[in-house]
Formats: C-alpha cells, structure tokens, sequence
C-alpha cells in the first residue's frame, strides 16, 4: 500500500480508501450478512487500507464500528451526516436544525464505537443549500471540534445532480473545510479545473468518489451513457468505437479492464489524495488496491481521454 499526507489534516492515508456506500454498502445492499460485510472491513484493513469512509445514512456504521474494534488507532474514519431532515426531499431547501444535526453526530460516535470522528463531512450538499449550511451547520461543526468529537471538517458534494461542481466551487471560496470529497472518473473530468486546483491550492485534503460507479463497470452503462454524450455534442463519435467505447485501453495491453483503468486514472490525478472504492466482495476490493497502487495509464491513453471526454460535465457516471 502506498500512503500520502492529507492535504492540511496531515494524516497519513492510504491512497485507497475503503466506501463503505455507494450501490454496494460493503454488500448490505445485496444480502451480505453484517458477518461478511464486517470481514470486508478487516480485509481492508489487512491490506493496509486506513482510510474508512462511512456514513449515518449508508446504515454501514456499525458494521464499520465492529471492524475496526481494538484497532481504532489504525484507522482514519470519515463519516457523514445529512443536512437535511430524513425523508425529506435531499434537494429542498428546509435544512435539518442545528441541534438535531448534533445529535446525529453523537450517534454516529454510539454506532462506531469511537470516541471521536476523524473527519465529519456534510453529506452531498447542494448548490442551493451552501449558503445555509454555513450559516447553520459550520458552527455546530467548530463546536463538535473544540469538544474533541471531531477532529477535521469535511465536505461532499451532490454529484448526480451537480455534475458541473457547482457547489463544490462555492465551498471553495471559503476557509472552512479541511477535507472534501469530489466526483472525478475518466468520463467526467470537469474536477480537476473546477475542484483540484483549488484543493491544490489551499491544501485540502481531497478524496475522489465516482471512480467506477455503474458506467465504468458494465459495458452497456458505458455505451448508454457514450451515445447520450455524443447526443448532446460533447462527444465527438469519431474519436472511439461506440460499441465498445473503452476498450483501447484494454486491448492495447495497458489496463487488465476498464475497471482497472478506471481506479489507476484517478488515483495519479494530480490533487487526488486518496480514491475510495466500493465493494462488498473481497475478491474486487484485492483487484481495485492492486489496481489503485498500479502505474498510470500511458500518456498516449490520458491525453486521448482529455480529447474524448474533456468537455465533459453532464453526467456522473452513476
Ligand atoms: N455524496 C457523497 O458523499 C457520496 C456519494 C457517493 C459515494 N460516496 C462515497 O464514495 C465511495 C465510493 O463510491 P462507490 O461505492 O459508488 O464506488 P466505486 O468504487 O466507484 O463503484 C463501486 C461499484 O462497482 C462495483 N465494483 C467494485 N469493484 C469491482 C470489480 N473489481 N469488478 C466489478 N465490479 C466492481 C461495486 O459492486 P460490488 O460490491 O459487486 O463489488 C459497486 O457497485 C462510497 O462507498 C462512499 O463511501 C459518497
């Protein structure tokens, strides 16, 4: 395992981190028992992945908490809470209150067993509800701080909806945030002017989701997603093959799959701290590390892909 500092929280995090959401929730989305699904946090670990992503809605915090019990100091745990209240609509604009926000944390800190939090984001914010989570959520999140339950302020973004970053970009102008966690595969690289200069910038520890999600794993989501690129013009058809829209990086040798190529892209993104993969089968988490401590693609595949894919920034990949 390769490790880096993240950005001004300077801990020192593998460069693949373990999602504990996403369509998987380490398998609890498929039947895993919590048994299995815990044995894929202990793999990880094994590996030397000490980068743990969770979440109070991913229902993976226990499970995560069971893990890594007599081993917290190995690990760097992230989680998240919602900002807005639960069965709302996640895009509206009613935000959840202040105090029910703290409460959350402190049942995150119940279900993972820990005395304090790592890094606490505000989960998948949306462009037009920023303005008051500043206004609302910050301080409670200085608060939590100054109490010893957190220890960063983190930041993730609504990306299926906001695959243009937008309000990622206005989180940006602020100081607030020690960590972020931003959308950015080889289909949509609208990240790395929009987001990572600035990360880069300022030092923000950075982490990259989005890598595979379902375009990137299974080819007819890829086709799907292409056509509808080259639909609205932003995909020039004659620059690949539309039935098979990824494979030249297969066929030349330079990635075992698209997957493969897909974790390896954003791992060397320059910025790019650590690239979380999602999984609840063990078999997939040891090929996508081998694969995050793999070389980059070739020049010629990363050049072709800014010319394929460069202008970018209507989907998400999801
Ligand atoms: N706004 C937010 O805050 C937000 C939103 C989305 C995600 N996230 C975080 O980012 C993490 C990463 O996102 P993600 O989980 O969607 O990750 P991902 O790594 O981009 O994609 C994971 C998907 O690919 C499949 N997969 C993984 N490895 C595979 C392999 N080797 N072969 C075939 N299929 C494979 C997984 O299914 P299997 O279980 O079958 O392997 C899963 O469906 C999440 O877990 C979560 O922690 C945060």
């Amino acid at each position: 395992m390769d490790y880096v500092t993240l950005g001004r929280t300077n801990l020192k995090v593998s460069v693949a981190g373990l999602g504990c959401g996403g369509h998987s929730r380490l398998g609890q989305s498929y039947g895993n028992t919590e048994a299995q699904s815990v044995a894929v946090v202990s793999a990880a670990i094994d590996m030397g992945v000490n980068f743990i992503d969770t979440a109070a809605a991913y229902g993976t915090e226990e499970i995560v908490g069971k893990a890594i019990r007599g081993k917290r100091d190995q690990v760097v745990l992230s989680t998240k809470i919602p900002v807005v209240p639960s069965g709302d609509n996640s895009l509206g604009d009613t935000l959840v209150a202040p105090s029910d926000f703290k409460r959350g944390v402190e049942a995150s800190l119940k279900r993972l067993g820990t005395e304090a939090i790592d890094i606490l984001h505000l989960h998948g914010v949306a462009p037009n509800q920023y303005a008051q989570c500043v206004q609302d959520h910050v301080p409670v999140l200085q608060e939590l701080r100054a109490e010893g339950k957190i220890r960063f302020l983190g930041l993730t973004e609504r990306f299926i909806v906001d695959p243009q970053h937008a309000m990622m970009m206005q989180a940006l102008k602020d100081d607030y945030w020690d960590v972020i966690m931003a959308g950015f595969n080889m289909i949509n690289q609208s990240a790395r002017q929009r987001v990572l200069a600035a990360t880069r910038d300022k030092n923000i520890g950075t982490l990259i989701m989005f890598a595979v999600r379902r375009a990137l794993g299974n080819k007819d989501e890829l086709r799907a997603v292409v056509r509808q690129l080259v639909a609205e013009g932003v995909v020039d058809a004659s620059l690949l093959d539309l039935e098979d829209p990824l494979d030249f990086l297969v066929n030349s040798g330079d990635a075992r799959s698209v997957i493969d190529a897909a974790y390896r892209y954003c791992r060397h993104e320059p910025g790019a701290h650590v690239t979380l993969t999602g999984t609840g089968r063990i078999p997939h988490l040891t090929e996508n590390i081998a694969s995050i401590c793999g070389a980059q693609l070739s020049s010629t595949h990363i050049d072709r892909l800014t010319e394929i894919f460069g202008n970018v920034d209507s989907v998400s990949g999801n």
